[in-house]
């Protein structure tokens, strides 16, 4: 990174005048437009800028929590926040131009006449909120819901959410996240698509297209998609967030870089800058990355909002030395508008006033921020969204908790089903309901749900309840507490297990155990309810262990050794229905894991594609000395990633490819087919891995390329064909750049990433 790092170190050295010579000439470039609308927008905007005092500017650039809708806890007592009174001033002399977190037509349609019938200029306000996995009606958390290995369910699931959030009164989610996340310590696994980075990428494409819609931004259902956290915040050190990352750039553009370039591809008009610092730059001040590659590579043309109050953490981070210089680096670097710190507000007249920002930067970020504005249409109905009839049509609708339920079915994975132990059958079978998640509600949702409708949370027992023939059948007993013991608890457990059939042991994290903030230095299943899970096994009843998770666990003891283990994650409002129906067989599971279940938590970062070694294990051979392992465990995945059972089994023939040498602009077919030897219908999902078995650079053993689903009817067999191209085999150099190397590649067609055999395909150079 050496050239990239020195351009960064002089631009923050130097400020003035000199600085800005160091920024270059396409720096303050003039804005493109693609079309006759935009080039109207852009001339309307233009006028505007032209009228508007400094204050003002700031003022557009600047944006609140807001205090009518919604009052959030914690709020940084800066400007006023939080008082209703006060922004309502602010709004009238035009110092706050974006607010968030608040939903509601109505009120909306209040604020929103404030912004634009009793300020000077009338621009109308921009309402953001996080709108992570649905609105009222909740869909599973987005780590679940990459299970479902689904870009069309993704997008639908997306669409929902924004239908229900712009009828609310919202313009933007900041949604997607696309944080890349291969440290299972780290909380916020639970907001994304995991450790893979095609996963990643293709999720967070469906995501922006889900939220955006296809009708463009000024529509009623559209909402302003959000990539975030700009960048590389998922590789925090030791999993813990908010930590440091430091990589090469290899690692930068090879994993944590392309989902957030799939999410511009696909139109996002927005993406927040994240808290952490990048090899010693806060990527809040980063122009290397904020400029040089998001606008100058990219050609991103939306506007960058920073992470809550990153700007006035680069003082925290000892970047800037006051409020003043943070607004200046972070407003130099690239970040358009500030969120919560009133940073901008405060000092941007100041530091234009003193030549230290130009002035045509600060119309830059307005000029982006109007432009968008104007895209969602909000200059000529600044009431969109404000209609509560719509929104008490659409908000919570049956179509959209029958979409709830679907995901949640797709998003569940089984790992292990000894003795076909499931599916159990909905009548003449006693199955006591064990753990603190049996009746609960409170940890359905999962994190990042602010407005989820809690009257209509489907608990485990309720979804029991409904798929069987006679209630009289199911006993359900806490047992433990997630994070305590509960008193008497195991012994009503043990005496509910002695007197059924089966035990369903619903175990695992609670929704506060994941999330922002919430690292964990061991990923288990807290203490107690091991200790359960031990009691009751010790009763010989055979034990269904249901998972409630946000990330992936360490498995230990009876939990690993029971003979039925389902990963449900948190699945929103509908997640006892979902979970009963595959639990009952009324749908076979079809999820596949997003994230390796490591055998040890020390193990972590762990992710399937982790580079070779010089060293690498024969992971058959226990007792290999002086090779990449651990004393404990050799390092490969319990689970991994990629894995998913279904009921019955599916059987994979050869792979045969159509050719062994594939043309530098030539394609090659790969088929493989797979059988399904069960009794009822599955759905497998048939994985395309790639080896370079030479290259410049060590490489993954594995990266996952492509995914075919394949729809199987009770024995039947099918072909899944892929077709294999030289773009697939290419790699991000040492030198930062795109590459790809003639010679050998290992090819799987397979079920997860630690199944199969590899067929070889020859990559031949050009002609
Ligand atoms: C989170 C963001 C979120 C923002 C606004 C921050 O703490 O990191 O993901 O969008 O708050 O709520």
């Amino acid at each position: 990174m050496t050239s990239s790092a020195q351009t960064l170190t002089r631009r923050h050295m130097l400020s003035g005048a000199a600085g800005l010579a160091a920024l270059g000439a396409g720096w303050i470039g003039a804005p493109r437009v693609a079309s006759a609308r935009q080039a109207d927008n852009l001339a309307r905007v233009d006028a505007l800028i032209a009228r508007m005092t400094i204050q003002e500017k700031a003022g557009q650039l600047n944006l609140l929590a807001d205090p009518f809708r919604f009052r959030p806890q914690n709020v940084n007592p800066l400007d006023g926040q939080g008082d209703p009174a006060r922004v309502t001033q602010m709004i009238r002399e035009g110092t706050v131009g974006n607010l968030f977190n608040g939903i509601g037509a109505d009120a909306g349609r209040r604020i929103q006449t404030i912004a634009v019938e009793e300020s000077r200029l009338g621009i109308p306000l921009l309402f953001a909120a996080d709108i992570i996995h649905g609105l009222k009606t909740v869909f599973p958390v987005p780590l679940a819901e990459a299970a479902a290995f689904d870009p069309d369910l993704a997008q639908r699931t997306a669409r929902a959410a924004a239908v229900e959030g712009a009828a609310s009164a919202v313009h933007q989610t900041y949604a997607p996240m696309v944080d890349v996340a291969r440290d299972q310590r780290w909380g916020r696994v639970v907001e994304g698509a995991g450790e893979d980075v095609w996963l990643n990428e293709v999720l967070s494409a469906a995501r922006v297209r889900g939220f955006q819609g296809e009708r463009g931004l000024a529509d009623r259902d559209a909402l302003l998609a959000t990539p975030k956290h700009f960048a590389a915040y998922s590789a925090a050190i030791a999993g813990m967030d908010y930590n440091t990352t430091d990589m090469s750039e290899a690692t930068l553009r090879g994993v944590f870089l392309p989902p957030f370039k799939a999410a511009f591809e696909a139109g996002a008009l927005s993406v927040m800058s994240g808290f952490n610092a990048l090899n010693g730059v806060p990527v809040t001040g980063n122009p290397w990355l904020l400029t040089d590659i998001l606008r100058d590579e990219w050609g991103f043309a939306g506007f960058v909002v920073s992470d809550y109050t990153s700007e006035n953490e680069l003082i925290a981070h000892g970047f800037a030395a006051d409020g003043r210089d943070a607004a200046r680096i972070a407003l130099l670097a690239g970040v358009d508008m500030s969120m919560v710190s009133g940073l901008y507000l405060e000092h941007i007249p100041d530091l234009v006033a003193k030549g230290d920002v130009p002035l045509a930067r600060v119309d830059q970020a307005v000029r982006r921020v109007l432009m968008t504005k104007a895209a969602l249409g909000l200059f000529d109905n600044p009431y969109r969204g404000c209609d509560p009839r719509r929104e008490r049509a659409v908000v919570g609708s049956k179509a959209h908790h029958d979409l709830a339920r679907e995901a949640g079915v797709k998003s569940i994975v089984l790992l292990k089903n000894e003795g076909a132990l499931l599916p159990l059958k909905p009548s003449g079978q006693k199955i006591a309901l064990i753990g603190p998640f049996g009746d609960d509600v409170d940890n359905i949702f999962g994190p990042w749900t602010i407005w989820g409708d809690e009257s209509r949370r489907v608990s485990l027992e309720a979804g029991f309840r409904a798929a069987m023939a006679d209630a009289g059948d199911l006993v359900v007993v806490k047992g433990s507490e997630v994070e305590a013991e509960l008193a008497g608890g195991i012994e009503a457990a043990v005496l509910a297990a002695g007197q059924a059939d089966v035990v369903v042991l619903a175990i695992g994290e609670s929704t506060r155990m994941s999330g922002e903030a919430q690292s964990r230095t061991e990923i288990d299943i807290p203490a107690p309810q091991r200790a359960l899970a031990e009691a009751v096994a010790a009763t010989g009843k055979p034990v269904v262990v249901l998972l409630r998770n946000g990330r992936a666990l360490e498995l230990a003891g009876p939990v690993k050794d029971a003979p039925a283990i389902v990963v449900t994650w948190f699945l929103g409002s509908e997640m006892g229905h979902a979970v009963a129906d595959v639990v009952f067989g009324k749908v076979s599971p079809s999820g596949r894991l997003p994230v390796s279940f490591p055998h040890r938590s020390g193990q972590s970062p762990y992710s399937y594609d982790h580079r070779i070694t010089g060293r690498p294990a024969d992971n058959s051979l226990a007792t290999q000395e002086y090779v990449a392992r651990y004393r404990e465990t050799t390092n490969t995945a319990l689970y991994p990633f990629g894995h998913g059972l279904t009921y019955g089994a599916v059987t994979y023939g050869a792979v045969t490819p159509s050719e062994t040498s594939l043309a530098w602009d030539g394609s090659v077919e790969l088929s493989v087919s797979v059988t399904n030897t069960g009794d009822r219908a599955v759905e497998e999902t048939v994985q395309l891995y790639i080896h370079d078995r030479v290259a410049s650079l060590v490489q993954p053993g594995r990266r996952l390329r492509d995914v075919r689903k394949v729809t199987l009817a009770a024995g039947e067999t099918k072909a899944a064909v892929f077709t294999l191209r030289r773009s697939q085999l290419e790699f991000i150099g040492g030198d930062g750049r795109p590459t790809v190397e003639p010679g050998v590649f290992n090819v799987w067609l397979t079920s997860s990433a630690q199944a199969g055999t590899p067929v070889t395909v020859r990559l031949a150079p050009p002609a």
